[in-house]
């Protein structure tokens, strides 16, 4: 690849899943990647690892310092470190849901705001934020991750606009299902547990979405993607990549009446009203 082309590129959450695939796939295509994870790891066989935790505003401004003394610029941001909180919105306490949002969504906020003086001062750049299917709907017993990648689309299409001028672009990317460490990763409210009123459709809610993550597709597929946007001269507002059902459910709620399409996502749930 030509000097040129090739771009410096920062990946959080590059330990595990897609993150991880998007680090292995675009430093095997040449570009220059750093990732990122929580806890010291080994370097991968084309990019490096450099601790950071999105919650920790010294952490993110170390990383991305130490990113930008190695290399002189940064072309690409890829915001990926994320986990989902589960559990019915009465059971999740504020200060879960505020850890929630730290992570998903002022995690974002921190890194872009760490990595935009020095794209505004290159006059070029691009932050690509991986939002969710839970970012386009309201997905039950999910609700804050929802919240967080709703927060977190919002964010970015007034990003983009505010950018532009100084040839930065932002995209969303919203994955569908994808066979990652998402159910290691993922925390249940402590109050969903026995005794909770929604504890029996919670579990059978939380059983439809771990076989569907499962069967879902690999990360892989959603790092080529991400290839696909890095090396592309302009990107779109946002993106979508999965199981073809998904990405369809997707284009639906933009034409079903929200109570017609709220009744399918309740029934692909196992869900039904009273
Ligand atoms: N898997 C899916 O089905 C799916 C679907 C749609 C969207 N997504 C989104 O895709 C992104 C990646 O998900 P995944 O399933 O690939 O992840 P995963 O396999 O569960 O791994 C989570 C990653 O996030 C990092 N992380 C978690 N908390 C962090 C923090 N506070 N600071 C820095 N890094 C942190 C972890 O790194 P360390 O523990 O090493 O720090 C790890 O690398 C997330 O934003 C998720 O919401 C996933």
């Amino acid at each position: 690849m030509s000097k040129s082309r090739r771009k410096v590129v920062f990946i959080t959450g590059a330990s595990s899943g897609i993150g991880q695939a998007c680090a292995e796939l675009l430093g095997a295509s040449g570009h220059t990647v750093h990732g990122t994870s929580r806890h010291p790891r080994a370097n991968g066989a084309h990019h490096r690892m450099t601790v950071l935790d999105v919650t920790d505003e010294a952490s993110v401004q170390r990383a991305v310092a130490s990113v930008l003394a190695a290399e002189g610029r940064l072309d690409v941001v890829v915001n990926c470190a994320g986990f989902v909180l589960a559990g019915a919105v009465e059971d999740v306490s504020v200060e879960e849901a505020q850890r929630q949002m730290d992570t998903n969504f002022f995690g974002v906020l921190r890194v872009c705001r760490a990595v935009l003086p020095a794209m505004r001062a290159q006059r070029s750049g691009l932050i690509v934020n991986i939002s969710s299917m839970g970012g386009a709907a309201g997905l039950p017993f999910q609700g804050l991750y929802s919240a967080s990648k709703f927060a977190l689309e919002g964010m970015t299409e007034s990003l983009r606009q505010e950018v532009a001028a100084f040839g930065i672009e932002a995209t969303l990317l919203q994955p569908g299902d994808v066979r990652t460490n998402v159910r290691q990763y993922r925390e249940r409210a402590r109050q969903s547990g026995p005794g909770s009123a929604y504890k029996e459709a919670f579990e059978r809610v939380m059983n439809v979405v771990e076989s569907g993550e499962g069967a879902g597709i690999a990360p892989e597929q959603v790092a080529r993607k991400v290839l696909s946007l890095v090396e592309r001269e302009r990107v779109d507002v946002r993106y979508s990549v999965g199981h073809l059902a998904q990405r369809a459910a997707l284009v639906s709620k933009r034409l079903l009446p929200a109570r017609t399409f709220e009744h399918i996502v309740m029934a692909l749930h196992g869900l039904s009203r009273r």
